[in-house]
């Protein structure tokens, strides 16, 4: 096992009908922005849960922050912050209004001209304005974790950004939310939080014995309860059991020790930056491809993971790995996402060639969980993809 430090500072405060204690997590005296998305929860109720609870505090709105949290939105966010004198965040979404509140946290206490700077100059963030989060859709494990990806539709990109100044202080996780979810989404947030387990896992041996058994029960878990959540998402012990491991999935805890690929999200984000593809479904598109063309470096792992995961136990520790590839694209598809990018997009070709020159110019030479996948693997993993 690798050294590692962990500090995780974030409060939980899980159950039915916790958004009502909301009231009793805002400091006394902030001044509040409230931050949502589109307006589902205008329709399903959240949104009066928690103006309730906000009854007391001196807050301000503002909606409309897109999914794939666009840049120019939030900058009208951060205007708002600063005429208005905001002292604390308050974000009521799924990974898009979280992620787009982070940023909004850094930027308001951001030195520089142009807060686009965090992102492009990967500035790691140590403080920020402090926020809380009320959830509404289990996925991207950001009601937990202090990472953000932001879009900034004017260039086509899609970039991550992060920093220990960036923890929510507490996250409300209420699993009754997921009633209104429509299933594309919910399907997506079974996607999401599986790969990210897979992320972390997918690597190589390291003896890390606790977290590979952790992220083994969160991956076994997910799969037991997602045809549950599909079929009746008022099923509130698989509704309770999704939302936990989609959490527990990308809080550090399984990461810790262990080397990380994270190459899948990269090439992902790009997916999602040029035809608007929806986060997981670039993840599900990748995947395969990335298992397959770096199958010697996982196979070790593909095969742990067939054998302890899925139940398989016939042939070698090559059929086991080849059979893990095989289930993990399965999974996908029962899930109802297309795997491969001609599903999404006709006009593909191309494709592979520009992420491995985008990656090129921002000088990711070596990504993976050994900093050795070139802009030239990137470029045949997305050709295989197509
Ligand atoms: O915009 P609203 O009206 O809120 O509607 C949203 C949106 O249309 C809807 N929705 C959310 N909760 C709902 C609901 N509809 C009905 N009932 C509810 N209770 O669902 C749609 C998608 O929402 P979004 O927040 O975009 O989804 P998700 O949580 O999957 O977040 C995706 C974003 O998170 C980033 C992704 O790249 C993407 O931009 N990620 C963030 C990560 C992180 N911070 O750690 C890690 C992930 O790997 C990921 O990259
Ligand atoms: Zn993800």
């Amino acid at each position: 096992m690798n050294n590692f430090e962990y500090k995780n500072p974030t409060k939980i405060i899980f159950g039915k009908d916790s958004i009502e204690k909301l009231t009793n997590e805002i400091p006394k005296g902030a001044k509040v922005l409230l931050l949502y998305g589109g307006g589902s929860i205008k329709k399903n109720g959240i949104y009066d849960q928690v103006k309730k609870a906000l009854s007391s505090i001196d807050t301000i709105e503002f909606g409309g922050i897109p999914a794939n949290p666009e840049y120019d939105v939030l900058m009208k966010a951060l205007k708002v912050i600063k005429d208005e004198k905001i002292t604390y965040l308050l974000a009521v979404g799924g990974g898009s209004v979280i992620d787009g509140t982070k940023f909004l946290s850094a930027a308001a206490l951001y030195d520089g001209d142009t807060p686009w700077d965090i992102l492009k100059n990967n500035i790691r963030s140590t403080k920020g304005m402090p926020f809380g989060t009320v959830l509404t859709l289990p996925a991207t494990g950001s009601e937990m974790n202090s990472g953000a990806v932001i879009t900034r539709q004017e260039t086509k990109e899609k970039l991550a950004m992060g920093g220990p100044g960036l923890f929510p202080v507490f996250s409300i996780l209420d699993p009754q939310v997921i009633t209104s979810i429509p299933q594309r989404q919910i399907a997506n947030g079974l996607a999401d939080a599986f790969t990210h387990v897979l992320e972390q896992y997918m690597t190589y041996p390291v003896g890390g014995l606790l977290q590979d058994r952790f992220a083994e029960s969160i991956l076994q878990t997910l799969i037991e309860v997602a045809p549950a959540v599909l079929k009746d998402p008022t099923d509130y012990q698989a509704a309770s059991n999704f939302m936990w491991s989609c959490t527990m999935a990308l809080n550090g805890l399984i990461q810790q020790g262990m080397p990380g690929d994270w190459a899948v999200h990269m090439m992902g984000h790009e997916l999602t930056a040029l035809f608007g593809i929806d986060h997981a479904r670039t993840l599900a598109i990748i995947t395969p491809s990335h298992y397959t063309y770096n199958f010697e470096s996982k196979k070790e792992k593909l095969a742990q993971y067939a054998e302890r995961v899925w139940g398989v136990t016939e042939g070698n520790l090559d059929d086991k790995a080849y059979a893990a590839i095989e289930k993990t694209e399965a999974f996908f598809k029962d899930l109802g996402i297309d795997t491969k990018l001609s599903d999404y997009t006709k006009d593909f070709e191309g494709t592979a060639e520009e992420i491995a020159k985008r990656f090129t110019n921002r000088g990711w030479k070596g990504l993976g969980e050994r900093q050795a996948l070139t802009p030239q693997d990137a470029e045949k993993i997305v050709k295989m993809a197509y």
